[in-house]
């Protein structure tokens, strides 16, 4: 598919193959998603094979708008309605209880769903016409850099996957925000731009972030990751020699080669996978990251940049 906005004619040709049980690439707000029907066992599987991703990690079924969440999740408790209505259409996902009728192959054979309406306009588009829902991890092989633009899927799959709507940008840039609320106390699995604040602010105190079960490949330790050796370090040492390239917050040191992001969260977030990608292509020995301020609102990007550090280098085994 050419590189434009899609027209009308594009959707209907996605939608298409989203009813043959085919995998498109899908531009979210978030990050571009490989999206698949999320009531088709085989439909599903293809996406584990493309991604090369372990077939026992739950996918997060992307809805059209909040009113069917009932159709794929039980038992629904009011901070799942209170944080719908606040948040959907947006980079918020919410882990329920789910229906019987969910796959295995989606949920991992956990008893829980992971649900999201996405708010950017190609992908209301295509799940509107779809109208059912779709499962979509985001459009990377497994252990690699997140897409945020069309052409990064095209990079990590080419002919693999013919249909790849371009959507421009994505806006946010990192993955959703996402809120277990299976269980007693509700809490944060993997932190996005979407804070604990706000979320806090709607539906009252959150336990602890992470834990152990249910299982969620984003909070694997190594994740998101260069192939390029890449460290956080504090500004003054972002060397200035031909085989360091670096990534500094809003200008680049004298002397030093690589990029600079806004030093603000989220112009950085929605900047910081294309710069990692460029930075990897680069051909530099290694890559030095200057780490971000210490403040709440920089977690969610804090928390990429080490699973990228964890993850990094020729060899790594890292996580979704
Ligand atoms: O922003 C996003 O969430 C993007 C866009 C495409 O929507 N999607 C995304 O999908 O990041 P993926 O598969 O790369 O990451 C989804 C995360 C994984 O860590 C997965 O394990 C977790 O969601 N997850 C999904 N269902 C879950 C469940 N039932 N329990 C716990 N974690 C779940
Ligand atoms: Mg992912």
């Amino acid at each position: 598919m050419p590189n434009r906005r899609p027209t009308p004619a594009d959707i209907d040709t996605a939608v298409a193959a989203l009813r043959r049980g085919e995998a498109i690439g899908l531009p979210t707000e978030t990050v571009y998603g490989l999206a698949a029907d999320a009531a088709n066992p085989d439909a599903v599987r293809r996406i584990f094979a493309l991604k090369g991703r372990p077939a026992d990690h739950p996918l997060i079924v992307h809805l059209p708008a909040a009113d069917s969440i009932g159709d794929w999740a039980r038992d629904l408790p009011d901070a799942a309605r209170e944080l719908a209505r606040r948040f959907w259409p947006g980079p918020l996902t919410l882990i329920l209880k789910r229906q019987p009728r969910v796959p295995d192959e989606v949920t991992g054979g956990q008893d829980t769903v992971g649900l999201r309406v996405p708010a950017h306009p190609v992908a209301q588009a295509v799940l509107q016409s779809f109208g059912g829902g779709l499962a979509a991890p985001s459009a990377n092989r497994f252990g690699r850099i997140s897409p945020t633009r069309a052409e990064h899927v095209r990079e990590e799959f080419g002919d693999a996957v013919p249909v790849v709507l371009d959507g421009g940008e994505c806006e946010v840039g990192i993955e959703s925000t996402i809120v277990d609320l299976s269980g007693r106390t509700p809490r944060i699995l993997r932190p996005g731009m979407i804070g604990r604040a706000a979320i806090e602010a709607v539906i009252g105190p959150l336990g602890e972030n992470g834990g152990d079960a249910p299982r969620a490949s984003g909070t694997l330790e190594k994740h998101y990751a260069p192939r390029t050796p890449l460290r956080l370090v504090a500004r003054d040492e972002l060397a200035a020699d031909r085989d360091s390239h670096v990534l500094a917050l809003d200008t680049l040191p004298r002397g030093s080669h690589g990029l600079a992001l806004p030093a603000h969260p989220d112009g950085y977030a929605h900047g910081l996978y294309a710069a990692l990608r460029e930075l990897d292509a680069s051909g530099a020995a290694r890559l030095l990251v200057e780490r971000p301020p210490d403040d709440p609102r920089w977690l969610a990007v804090h928390d990429r940049l080490r699973r990228a550090a964890a993850g990094a280098g020729p060899d790594a085994e890292t996580g979704t």
